[in-house]
C-alpha cells in the first residue's frame, strides 16, 4: 500500500482526508502536533506526533515511512487571528511548510498536495475568481498561503517537486457516517458557531458586519462539503501519480450564500430559531468569495455530491449533536 504523509491529519479536513485515502487504498500517515488537532480523530492509519518547526523530526518520519506523496493540511487558518498575530502565521504556516517541503525533497518524495485558500485572492468585487485571477490577499492568513504557493513553484523548478494546489472556498459539513467532524477550540467558523447558538451551547451568533455591499449587507461565501473537498484531494494525488504535473484548482461550488442566508437555511434544517445579534465587521473579511471555475470538474473529474447548503448543515448538525473529541 502506498504511504501518504498527511500533515494535520488530526484536524478537521485532514481527518476526513485520511478516511478518503484509506477508502481509496492508500495508507495515510498522520503527522500532527495536536495543538489544534485531536488524537481521537486519527482513526484511519498510523500517527506520528511532531511539529513542522522541527526539521529533525520531519526527517525521521520521512525515513521511517518513505511516503510517495505528502498532503499538507497543517496550518493555522483563522482570518481574524491572523490579523492580530501575523507572526504566528508567517512562522507556523510559511516556515513550517518550508521545512516540510525541504524534508520531502531531501527524502526523494516528489508529489505534494497543498491546501491553499481563496483568501489568497483577496477582495475583488465583481471579479469571477478562477485559478488565473490575481492574488491580492487582504489578511496575513491568505498572504501566508500565497507565499507557500510561491515556494512550491520554486521547488518544482529547482528539484522537480510536482504539486497540486487546491484553493479552498469555505469548507463545511462532516462525515455523514459520523466518524469524524469539525471541532475547533476555540471555534471561529460560521456554521459550527451558529449550531452552538441554536443549541444554546453559546450566546447568540454575532453577525460580523451588516453594511457590506451585498444584497442583504452580510458577507457572501461559497460553501463546499468537506467530503467532496477531500475526494478532490484523492483525485489530485492520482493526477500526480499519473505524472500529469503541477496544477492549481479552485474547490468551490460557484454558489454564494450570505451570512443571513446561511442562518435561514440553518433555521429550516434544524427547525429551531437562530439567536443572533448584529455586530461590527471583522478585520480581514472579504465581501464576497465565490469560485468562478469548473477546472476541478473538467480536468480532475471531480463530482461534488454533498455540497448543497442544506446537506452541509444537516451533516454538521448530526455531528454537532453526537458529541466531540477529547484531548
Ligand atoms: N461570521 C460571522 N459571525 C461569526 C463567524 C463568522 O458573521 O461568528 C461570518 C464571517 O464574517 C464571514 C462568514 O461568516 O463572512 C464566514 O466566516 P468563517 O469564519 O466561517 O470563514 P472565513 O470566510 O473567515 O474563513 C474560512 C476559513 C479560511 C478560508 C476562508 C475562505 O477559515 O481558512 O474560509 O473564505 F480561507
Amino acid at each position: 500500500m502506498t504511504n501518504v504523509l498527511v500533515t494535520g491529519g488530526a484536524g478537521y479536513i485532514g481527518s476526513h482526508a485520511c478516511k478518503a485515502l484509506k477508502t481509496a487504498g492508500f495508507t495515510p500517515v498522520t503527522f500532527d502536533n495536536l495543538v489544534t488537532g485531536w488524537q481521537d480523530a486519527v482513526r484511519f492509519g498510523p500517527f506520528e506526533q511532531g511539529d513542522l518547526l522541527d526539521p529533525a523530526r520531519l526527517e525521521e518520519v520521512f525515513a521511517k515511512w518513505q511516503p510517495e506523496a505528502v498532503m499538507h493540511f497543517a496550518a493555522l487558518s483563522q482570518v481574524g487571528e491572523s490579523m492580530k498575530e501575523p507572526g504566528l502565521y508567517w512562522r507556523n504556516n510559511v516556515q513550517g511548510s518550508l521545512n516540510l517541503i525541504e524534508a520531502a525533497t531531501s527524502a526523494g518524495c516528489r508529489n505534494f498536495v497543498f491546501s491553499s485558500t481563496c483568501a489568497t485572492y483577496g477582495d475583488q468585487d465583481n471579479v469571477v475568481l478562477d485559478e488565473n485571477s490575481a492574488q491580492h490577499p487582504i489578511n496575513a492568513y491568505g498572504a501566508s498561503k500565497r507565499a507557500i504557493e510561491d515556494i512550491l513553484r520554486d521547488y518544482e523548478v529547482a528539484f522537480g517537486l510536482s504539486h497540486v494546489i487546491f484553493r479552498y472556498f469555505n469548507v463545511a459539513g462532516a462525515d455523514p457516517e459520523g466518524e469524524v467532524g469539525e471541532f475547533h477550540q476555540p471555534e471561529t467558523h460560521l456554521i459550527p458557531l451558529l449550531l452552538d447558538a441554536i443549541d444554546g451551547k453559546r450566546d447568540a451568533l454575532t453577525i460580523f458586519g451588516t453594511d457590506y455591499d451585498t444584497p442583504d449587507g452580510t458577507c457572501i461565501r461559497d460553501y463546499v462539503h468537506v467530503c467532496d473537498l477531500v475526494d478532490a484531494h484523492v483525485l489530485g494525488l492520482k493526477w500526480l501519480q499519473d505524472g500529469k504535473g503541477s496544477r492549481v484548482f479552485n474547490l468551490g461550488t460557484g454558489s454564494g450564500f450570505s451570512v443571513r442566508e446561511v442562518m435561514d437555511h440553518s433555521r429550516s434544517v434544524t427547525n429551531r430559531p437562530v439567536p443572533f445579534k448584529e455586530g461590527d465587521r471583522r478585520p480581514g473579511d472579504c465581501t464576497r468569495l465565490v469560485s468562478g471555475s469548473t477546472r476541478a470538474e473538467s480536468e480532475l473529474g471531480w463530482t461534488p455530491s454533498r455540497s448543497t447548503l442544506d446537506t452541509m448543515i444537516t451533516d454538521a448538525w448530526r455531528w454537532h449533536q453526537s458529541g466531540h473529541y477529547e484531548k
